[in-house]
């Protein structure tokens, strides 16, 4: 079969020809008809992950049809269309994932290829407003949204909610979910256009936080936060902790900007905040993720769909940050 395969440390990825994987018995095989780029196929092209191996087939979030079935998989699934759980192995505890915790995509063959393999446990239906490539936007970041916000976070209709660095494609599903629940969202950027594209999907407003003033600016925009929705970390976290209400949570899921720094204690617990990591998700995350996804019609952001001879202008596109939500790649061979 083709795929895509990364060969070493900051190679591009390469069509190849490899071995068709061969299925276990309570294992999948699905023809995938489109994939998607996460933040993290970028940080192993880039040897920025842990665990890092290859040749490695990248890819998390995928959709398509199931080809063949294990032995002891039920046969209904045979030529369903689906979309993969990629959160394998999380363990009997919602609270936190087992050590045995992985994601499709490293260090399993991920779903930029031909074929993908997997637990017949990790399938879901397509949801069946969506295509294949509107369906492969979904899984990581529509997952990852979903657990930081709601399991997480405990979002309520009606709260005012912070979505920082909108341009993500985790932070874009925040966005969506949070608006269908009823908040009055705000986002910053660091592209004014995207900061207009989020007020289309529904922000009430947002920052620049390319701007010496966006913290003082949001203040005057909207107060404070209840929920605050952040994957930079780094130096800007403390301005989350001065923007968010007495009693806010904020939730984060990524370091993009690197370690937080100058974090004040007495400003954390004078305002009785909770500050809540999260990851991925379990597969009850998922299937409520599903059932919002399909209950409230949402139409996941696509920035666009790339041919899978053009995968590595759409890493590039990821690398400077130029995308407004997920980057597609249509699987047709
Ligand atoms: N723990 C998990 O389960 C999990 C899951 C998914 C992702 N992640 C992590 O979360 C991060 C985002 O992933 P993604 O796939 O959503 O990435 P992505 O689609 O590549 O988006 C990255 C976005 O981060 C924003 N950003 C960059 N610097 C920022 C800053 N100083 N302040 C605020 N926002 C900033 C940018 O928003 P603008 O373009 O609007 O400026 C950029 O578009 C990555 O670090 C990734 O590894 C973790």
């Amino acid at each position: 079969m083709k795929a895509l395969v990364l060969n070493g440390l900051k190679e591009p990825l390469t069509i190849s020809e490899v071995d068709k994987p061969v299925l276990k018995e309570d294992e999948v095989l699905v023809k995938i008809k489109a994939a998607a780029f996460n933040h993290r196929d970028k940080w192993i092209q880039e040897g920025l992950y842990a665990g890092i191996k290859y040749p490695i087939i990248l890819g998390s979030d995928g959709a398509g049809i199931v080809a063949e079935t294990g032995s002891s998989v039920d046969k209904k699934w045979l030529n369903q269309e689906v979309i993969i759980n990629p959160s394998f192995n999380w363990g009997n505890n919602d609270k936190a994932q087992s050590k045995d915790f992985r994601i499709l995509g490293l260090p399993d063959n991920g779903t930029l290829g031909e074929y993908a393999l997997c637990k017949a446990e990790y399938l879901y239906k397509k949801p069946e407003h969506l295509s294949f490539e509107e369906s492969a936007a979904i899984p990581l970041a529509g997952l990852t949204a979903y657990r930081a916000l709601f399991t997480r976070a405990a979002t309520q209709p009606r709260e005012k909610v912070l979505i920082n660095g909108i341009g993500g494609g985790v932070a874009l599903f925040a966005l969506q979910y949070a608006v269908a629940e009823g908040c009055e969202v705000y986002v910053t950027s660091s592209s004014d256009e995207k900061i207009e594209k989020a007020k289309f999907l529904g922000a009430y407003g947002g920052v620049n936080y390319k701007t010496t003033s966006w913290v003082d600016d949001l203040k005057a925009m909207a107060g404070g936060f209840d929920v605050i929705v952040d994957s930079a970390a780094g130096e800007g976290f403390k301005n989350l902790v001065e923007l968010a209400n007495p009693g806010g949570r904020i939730v984060f899921y990524g370091a993009t900007t690197g370690t937080i720094k100058e974090l004040d204690p007495r400003r954390i617990f004078w305002k009785q905040l909770n500050i809540l990591g999260s990851t991925m998700g379990t597969q009850k995350d998922f299937e409520q993720m599903l059932s919002f996804i399909d209950q409230h019609k949402l139409l996941p952001v696509i920035d666009k769909v790339f041919a899978f001879n053009e995968a590595n202008e759409a890493l590039d596109r990821m690398r400077k940050s130029e995308q407004f939500g997920k980057i597609v790649i249509k699987v047709d061979l």
